[in-house]
């Protein structure tokens, strides 16, 4: 599958830009983006031409080094000084994953930390950035590994959003036990979740597995009761944004619903995640600020003309799964099994 084998966010080779493949044009066009400046990198993240929690933590590690080069700094404090305004700066972008502020965090504290010229800095920044893109790859492969224990060949699942390579690095999170069993022979019905307002799973996950050769069934958000009803789910595997200590999860609006119906049918909800995604910061899914977006999102977006009347749009972008709805959350670093402040908490060492 062409996407396995690149990356959806990636430093240029002339290491001046961060390139990224434009998700709001797929799937009827492949366009990759360079992207020079902050500016550019925070309208990039804002308008998810770069998206998916693991993936904006990626392009935010790459746009750090690439705008500290460009700040010919003439000193280390002067370096620190303007990559933390640029970090608060595109920080700011998009609240909810995790991963976005974390990877800046990651950037920054490693500049503070580091000693050396303005030279021996940089290549230290690009050192980190590479590494958290190495770190994804490397935990995206152990995710799917994990996720596969938990189904067998000939199961329907049900995904919401897309949590596959373009939103993270190669295999993806929610997606990755599903194309690892590909490969291994598995074959699998998946019924996806189009994700309404911005469609993210019938334009980015339907596009994935298809090209994967996955038996893939695209349906409406609305019908995932209907499917769990008629018996043909057997799990349910969505990614996530942020997990709380206590195992609430932020995931893409919608999620909950999904969960919900999960626990009346009885059939098994998985959240995928990095460890990176785990916020050990915040106790609940409450503390978890969710992202508010223009209302014209639902009325127009990827529509030729308006679908609605001109009333107020509500456009929540996420919403949060509580614990006691999710059978278990598979990291990197093995499954979590409810009582999760027990469990994600082991995972610490
Ligand atoms: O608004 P998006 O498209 O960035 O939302 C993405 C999701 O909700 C994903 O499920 C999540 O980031 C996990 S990606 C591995």
């Amino acid at each position: 599958m062409e996407y396995l084998d690149t990356d959806s966010v990636r430093l240029s080779n002339d290491e001046n830009s961060v390139i990224i493949i434009d998700q709001t044009k797929l799937p009827s066009e492949t366009v990759y983006l360079s992207l020079n400046t902050a500016e550019e990198i925070f309208d990039a993240i804002k308008l998810l031409k770069v998206r998916g929690a693991p993936a904006i933590g990626i392009c935010a590690g790459y746009a750090v080094y690439v705008l500290a080069k460009q700040m010919r700094a003439n000193s280390k404090d002067e370096l620190v000084s303007r990559v933390q305004k640029i970090a608060e700066y595109l920080g700011s972008s998009r609240p909810t994953a995790v991963n976005l502020n974390a990877a800046l965090s990651r950037m920054t504290n490693t500049l503070c930390n580091a000693q050396g010229n303005v030279c021996e800095l940089l290549e230290i920044l690009k050192a980190e950035a590479v590494a958290i893109h190495e770190e994804d790859i490397a935990m995206c492969r152990r995710i799917a590994k994990y996720g596969l224990t938990l189904v067998k060949s000939g199961d329907g699942i049900l995904t919401h959003c897309n949590a596959g390579a373009l939103a993270t690095s190669r295999y993806g999170t929610g997606l990755g036990a599903l194309l690892l069993g590909k490969e291994k022979g598995y074959d699998f019905k998946v019924y996806v979740d189009e994700t309404r307002p911005l469609l993210q799973g019938a334009r980015l996950t339907a596009f994935e597995l298809d090209r994967a050769g996955i038996d893939v069934t695209l349906v409406c958000d609305n019908m995932a009761g209907y499917l769990m009803s008629k018996g043909y789910i057997n799990a349910v595997f969505v990614g996530c944004d942020r997990v709380a200590v206590n195992g609430d999860t932020a995931n893409k609006i919608g999620t909950l619903s999904a969960a919900v119906l999960a626990k009346h049918f009885c059939v098994p909800f998985y959240v995928f995640c990095p460890s990176t995604t785990i916020d050990y910061s915040i106790p609940d899914g409450n503390a978890i600020p969710i992202e508010m977006r223009n209302g014209e999102e639902i009325r127009s977006m990827f529509c030729k003309r308006s679908i609605a009347p001109d009333v107020k749009c509500l456009n929540p972008a996420f919403d949060v799964t509580p614990a006691e709805l999710i059978t278990a959350i598979v990291t990197d670093r093995g499954i979590c099994r409810p009582p999760y402040t027990a469990s994600l908490s082991s995972l610490i060492c």
